[in-house]
């Protein structure tokens, strides 16, 4: 009865707020330090990333935090909120992922192309997947099942497993906090996703609030070997902006985390941080985030999509996962206009990822075992695509033109053209994975190469070929 906690909620929770790329045009405040900007090139090298949703209430298979929002928008599984409230805020007595296997996350992510990760430390309810001090909602707590084992503290954990395979290692943070009684007081009722009192009014819980993400902020920097992302969502936490959002039951808030001390805070410890202080426009935000999404074309400044595997983001029994192919439609859709790709895997309550999870990290592998010089340290070029082809522009100047099949499509034409294309004599051109150069010729049209029945016969992947133009000289 209770995990009947609706779909809806997952999905009307990503269309809150105008996205950051459909505003007008402002002149924005950028991000100056060559560290950061160092670690940004290396970020958009990865191009492939992955995200993470895991707490407490993966135990029951649900939506992460929300359906503790009171919001009128979302509906949960009981009639009576305060005993939905208490319900929810017990998930983790249950919460016992005792087949939590971060190395076997770590091979599957780096065979299927990922070269990033990104983990929910803390989602919005609270819940701390770390070792923080500062509550003892966690998973550490020694009073819930899996707090006593070696393992607990899942965060470190993880990025461990990660960095010991060269990921990039980025931190998920929720800005708001809806178990801190400095954020959601016992005194106020809590109308919506916002603190549930005025800043302004009582500066000194605001203070408190404030003191506590700084702290848990510096425990995450200092205490957790290199981090080189933090991805701080829920931007309804900023200075005030009247215009920003309708979830304000009594008048805009003025949540200000002070975030230049902030940032200086975490990078202090991590020199370089990339800072994503989501949809909050400026200098914090060191990359846009347009969130299942992808722009039609690149966007100003480095950029990621992030997207769910399936249908949520966080684990629900019997979601449904996209096809593989819609994958790599989607992943090279980014890649060719210059973003980074950042899919999500809902881990379940038992510290597993689903098997549709796994299957499709599998068929990613076997296509990036042939193809993934077309995604890793490629670039965008315009037009972007010609056809059904996907373009990238690898690091030595190759042309890689990513042909995605349609449903039912087995195999390329026999025949690509690229318009605009001409290419030197003595150039080359392949497909990746067949060891015999393509016979190609410049026409009117553009440079045409053929691809003979051999190969397609005997492709070296499914779902989409690479063709990649080496030009001479
Ligand atoms: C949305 C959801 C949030 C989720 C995030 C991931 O902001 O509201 O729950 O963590 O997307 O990008």
């Amino acid at each position: 009865m209770i995990k009947k906690t609706v779909w809806l909620v997952a999905f009307i929770s990503c269309l809150w707020t105008a996205p950051v790329w459909a505003q007008e045009e402002v002149v924005v405040e950028r991000e100056t330090d060559p560290l950061v900007l160092e670690k940004l090139e290396q970020w958009q090298d990865a191009r492939f990333g992955l995200l993470m949703h895991w707490g407490a209430y993966s135990v029951e298979g649900l939506c992460e935090s929300w359906p503790i929002c009171a919001e009128p928008w979302i509906t949960r599984g009981m009639d009576n909120y305060a005993e939905y409230k208490q319900w929810y805020e017990s998930l983790p007595e249950r919460f016992n992922p005792v087949d939590f296997d971060p190395e076997k996350w770590a091979a599957l992510a780096e065979s299927a192309g990922m070269r990033y990760v990104v983990f929910t430390t803390k989602h919005h309810d609270g819940f701390c997947m770390f070792d923080t001090e500062l509550t003892d909602y966690k998973i550490t707590n020694p009073d819930y099942p899996f707090g006593n084992d070696p393992r607990s503290n899942v965060t470190a954990e993880i990025f461990n497993a990660f960095r010991a395979r060269d990921f990039m290692v980025g931190a998920y943070f929720s800005k708001p906090d809806w178990h801190s009684k400095a954020y959601w007081s016992d005194y106020w009722p809590t109308a919506d996703r916002n603190c549930n009192y005025f800043p302004t009014h009582h500066p000194e819980l605001w203070q408190e609030f404030k003191e506590f993400t700084y702290g848990q902020i510096q425990e995450l920097m200092s205490g957790y070997g290199p981090i080189d992302i933090l991805w701080l969502d829920g931007s309804w936490v900023r200075p005030q902006d009247e215009q920003f959002n309708e979830y304000k039951a009594f008048g805009p808030k003025n949540q200000d985390l002070d975030m230049d001390s902030l940032a200086a805070l975490a990078r202090s410890w991590q020199p370089g941080l990339i800072v994503v202080d989501r949809w909050v426009e400026g200098r914090h935000e060191n990359y846009l985030t347009p969130e299942q999404k992808i722009p039609a074309e690149t966007l100003d400044g480095p950029w990621e999509t992030c997207m769910p595997m399936a249908g949520a983001w966080s684990y629900y029994p019997n979601d449904t996962y996209k096809p593989t192919r819609e994958l790599l439609r989607q992943l090279t859709d980014v890649v060719s206009r210059g973003g980074n790709y950042l899919l999500n895997v809902g881990v379940d309550g038992q510290g597993k990822f689903p098997d549709d999870a796994v299957s499709r990290l599998e068929e990613l592998a076997e296509w990036m075992e042939v193809n993934e010089s077309a995604i890793h340290g490629t670039r965008a070029m315009a037009p972007y695509a010609i056809g059904k082809c996907r373009l990238t522009k690898g690091k030595e100047g190759a042309i890689n033109a990513i042909y995605v099949s349609d449903e039912g499509e087995e195999s390329p034409p026999s025949k690509l053209t690229f318009d605009n294309i001409v290419l030197a004599e003595g150039s080359e051109v392949v497909m990746l994975g067949v060891e015999k150069p393509l016979k190609w010729k410049n026409t009117d049209e553009g440079v045409q190469v053929s691809i003979p029945r051999s190969v397609r016969r005997n492709l070296p992947c499914k779902y989409a070929w690479v063709v990649q133009l080496n030009a001479a000289g």
